[in-house]
């Protein structure tokens, strides 16, 4: 180049990251919202779990030929819970998949899972840990949702046997036997159990393909082999996510066939009836 040329009008594009608990936040675009307020009502719940002292024990692929958008459809209902995942309804019981997983609070087997929840509550406030819920009311920027919840009775953490598996992670200072679902947008949702927690990441790689990462996270000095055991800790995630690629590829290939045309959401899905709304409103929100 001439002497003249001027480096630094030639760099690398820029972008927003933020360092929060271990977790790298990146906003590409050039006027980037506030941290602080799109944090606000998921750090309680992403804090206690000191994430910030975890490391990494494992990360896996899998790799999914279908749309981002069927790709979150599958994860984002648990409506296909109880005939697709018997080891997932292993580990969590029936009301919370029918209360929470699918998305619906008004049916009969949510009143009975909130008599759970509530009792829950009162056990776990006594322990001095967190309890609580949020999820977006209106629409905005984000899509947002934080709960803890109780696992299937008897269960400690999300396991065959549902025996403690590593070291209490965060702020636990006892097994709770509770579950922490954080989303901070519909692409990632942190599922924490007390010892262990499973990341997921969805990346829209090409209209027919979606790359799916999970990585667990366990306490920074926990030694595997020694206080956990690797293939017990991904057993549930690991078979649960095998049988969702399976699900989202047959399903890719019916929407893709001549005969496809769209249905109706059941009201089981109001999980999915938000997601969508929230995508098309954005979608509106860029044309104009
Ligand atoms: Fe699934």
């Amino acid at each position: 180049m001439e002497k003249n040329f001027d480096k630094t009008q030639w760099h690398l594009h820029e972008c927003n990251i933020k360092i929060f608990e271990g977790l790298i936040f990146i906003n590409l675009s050039e006027q980037p919202n506030n941290f602080n307020e799109f944090i606000a009502p998921t750090k309680k719940f992403i804090e206690f779990h000191g994430l910030a002292d975890a490391k990494i024990a494992h990360r896996q692929y899998y790799p999914t030929y279908g749309n981002w958008k069927l790709t979150l459809d599958n994860f984002h209902e648990c409506y296909h819970c109880q005939p697709s995942h018997p080891e997932y309804c292993q580990v969590h019981d029936k009301e919370y998949i029918i209360a929470y997983g699918a998305g619906s609070n008004t049916g009969p087997a949510s009143e009975k899972f909130d008599k759970v929840l509530s009792e829950w509550n009162e056990k776990v406030n006594k322990m001095g840990h967190l309890t609580g819920e949020y999820s977006e009311t209106e629409f905005n920027d984000y899509s947002r949702s934080a709960e803890r919840t109780p696992l299937k009775e008897g269960m400690f953490t999300e396991t065959k046997s549902g025996q403690p598996i590593s070291k209490l992670m965060g702020k636990f200072k006892d097994y709770d036997c509770g579950y922490t679902s954080v989303g901070t947008s519909p692409f990632n949702s942190l599922l924490m159990c007390n010892d262990f927690a499973t990341l997921f990441t969805f990346i829209p790689v090409s209209p027919l393909y979606t790359q799916v990462e999970l990585m667990w996270l366990v306490h920074k000095d926990a030694e595997e082999g020694k206080d956990y055991n690797l293939d017990e800790m991904k057993w549930m995630w690991d078979v649960t996510t095998i049988a969702d690629k399976r699900i989202i590829e047959d399903n890719q290939k019916g929407v893709l066939s001549e005969k496809y045309v769209p249905g109706p959401l059941s009201e089981m899905e109001k999980g999915l009836e938000k997601f969508k709304s929230w995508y098309l409103r954005h979608l509106e929100n860029s044309i104009n």
